[in-house]
């Protein structure tokens, strides 16, 4: 009695259409947004989703799916397309402006499209209940309440994010604001997008994405790493200041990221834009869904020199399995090894270059006395088991609705998001018969894999932990405090002083064994926002909640 009284109570206070005809997956029918006549733009664009080919090897062309966008009305610079790339175009918005944008579905699926970082109002965040179908429009409007950042925009619908974003679905989203210009930071050719993401294919340079036992519950990896859409990808640069501004694009791969040479990282900024002051790092941490804006200092180099930025080894964030991830899919690039990411050649000289601004930009700090409840945390539960990973406890349903997380409008939350279950010690695990026949011998103990089988085995004998990508949708957060289980250090201390926690995050690392607080606010808007993990074939599975904010 209990129980359905609080659900009768969540369904008096959520909007009409809850009420409506359900669809295949237990979405309610929701029909494509219009525009409204009230809403006046200062930025207009159709935004296409399509199949599309790209020439991103030498030889046969690759059929992928592709953003394109056509610029209605605004200042020209808004569109910029990647030249040669699958990627969408760089969308770039100044902070204040009005925007509207018309997404055309021109695939033969259903597709939505999300603003990763914006803080938009629900009905036009993407919700996976507006995916709207093939030859259907949907119209976003909103007005752009961030500071400068760079935002990501990727498809949403349910139980296909990880297929659309890993056949091309995807581009950046770069707003400006007065703060940051006032810093004299480098733009133009001298602001470089670096979208990082890894690809498997085949014989015939056709993309493959074949989920199966394994990728369900590490994620999907490829043996390519892509940087804007190119393999190898080699940026000529002067011997001046450049200001790189990374996303990692992949569906589950994370990178430590870090120049040859040992130059430290000069980090600028993190997903919620500008930190108060540059950070110096030995490497960076950059999970899927996250961005980096990093300094890159080229003034003193020698001409014909080459720098490269590598993904250095770590451990206990993803099973180190080597060759045997992909099974027959072939080689996998091992997850967890060294290898390039792009190489830098400085092929020109110049006597100029901008200076690198001791302070940024200020960030106004949440005090944990403002928030709604500061004795009591809202938690965020992961857990794994054979078959699924969850957040607190199940798996995503639209029709949880008694069980839904509710937040009130207009308050800001301290929350805890917790991998307990990587501090528990696993048992031995043999590995299986590989699909490529060979006979894996992984030894899962203390949680966590250690070492991969070869030629395609993965060993589901035993308990396993990994790090997951936690996002939250709408305003971003702070951290407050990570603490780690004992059992769990060795594997932290591969990873931790790559991570940036000083700056506005909406995705962060939650490594086995860890507890991270975060402080987020959930101002202006009512509704549905997702959180989830943005290792995209687990938020497929499932790894996916929303919070209601009412
Ligand atoms: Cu980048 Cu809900 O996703
Ligand atoms: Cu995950």
């Amino acid at each position: 009695l209990k129980q359905s009284s609080i659900g009768l109570l969540a369904f008096a206070s959520l909007p009409q259409w809850l009420t409506a005809a359900e669809t295949m997956h237990g979405m309610p029918m929701v029909q494509p947004r219009k525009a409204s006549v009230n809403f006046k733009p200062d930025v207009e664009l159709e935004l296409y989703c399509q199949n599309a080919e790209a020439q991103i090897l030498v030889g046969r062309k690759t059929r992928v799916q592709q953003y394109t966008a056509k610029l209605l009305h605004g200042p020209e610079h808004t569109v910029t397309e990647i030249p040669g790339s699958y990627l969408g175009p760089i969308i770039r918005l100044q902070k204040g402006q009005k925007v509207r944008i018309n997404l055309h579905n021109r695939l033969d699926e259903d597709t939505i499209t999300h603003w990763h970082g914006l803080h938009v109002p629900a009905e036009v965040d993407g919700h996976p209940m507006y995916a709207i179908g093939s030859g259907q429009t949907f119209v976003y409007e909103f007005e752009v309440a961030n500071r400068a950042c760079m935002a990501i925009y990727h498809p949403h619908p349910h139980e296909a994010t990880a297929k659309q974003v890993y056949q091309g679905l995807a581009g950046a989203i770069i707003v400006n604001d007065e703060i940051e210009a006032a810093l004299g930071l480098p733009t133009g050719e001298f602001e470089i997008p670096i979208v990082i993401q890894d690809r498997l294919f085949d014989g015939q340079n056709q993309l493959i994405y074949a989920p199966n036992m394994h990728s369900n519950m590490f994620g999907f990896y490829g043996n390519r790493i892509l940087v804007n859409g190119h393999p190898e990808l080699q940026l000529d640069v002067a011997t001046r200041a450049y200001r790189l501004r990374f996303l990692n694009g992949s569906t589950a791969r994370i990178y430590k990221l870090a120049w040859d040479d040992g130059t430290p990282m000069t980090v600028l900024g993190v997903d919620g834009g500008l930190l108060e002051q540059p950070e110096h790092k030995p490497y960076v941490m950059l999970v899927p869904g996250e961005r980096l804006d990093v300094w890159a200092d080229f003034s003193n180099r020698t001409l014909g020199s080459e720098l490269v930025m590598r993904s250095l080894p770590f451990s206990g964030v993803l099973p180190h399995m080597g060759m045997g991830m992909m099974g027959h899919h072939g080689f996998g690039l091992p997850v967890g090894s060294d290898y390039a990411i792009f190489t830098a050649r400085i092929t020109k000289k110049v006597s100029d270059s901008p200076k690198l601004p001791i302070q940024l930009a200020k960030i106004s700090r949440y005090g944990i006395d403002e928030t709604h409840n500061p004795n009591k945390a809202v938690p965020i539960t992961i857990s794994e088991g054979h078959m699924a990973m969850l957040l607190n406890g199940r798996p995503y349903a639209y029709k949880d609705i008694q069980d839904r997380e509710r937040i009130p409008l207009n308050t800001i939350q301290l929350m805890e998001i917790s991998h307990e279950q990587g501090s528990g010690h696993g048992m031995m695990g043999m590995g299986g018969m590989g699909e490529g026949g060979g006979m894996g011998m992984g030894r899962m103990g203390m949680g966590g894999m250690q070492h991969g089988g070869m030629g395609g085995g993965m060993g589901m004998g035993g308990m396993m932990a990994m790090a997951h990508p936690i996002h939250l949708h709408g305003q971003s957060f702070q951290i407050v405090s990570r603490s780690i289980d004992s059992s769990r250090e060795s594997d932290y201390a591969t990873v931790n002083q790559g991570f940036i926690n000083s700056g506005l995050k909406d995705t962060v690392l939650v490594m086995p064994g860890e507890t991270v607080r975060i402080i987020k606010p959930f101002q202006d808007f009512k509704g549905l926002f997702m959180f989830h993990c943005h290792n995209l074939e687990h938020e497929d599975m499932g790894m996916m909640r929303e919070f209601l904010v009412e």
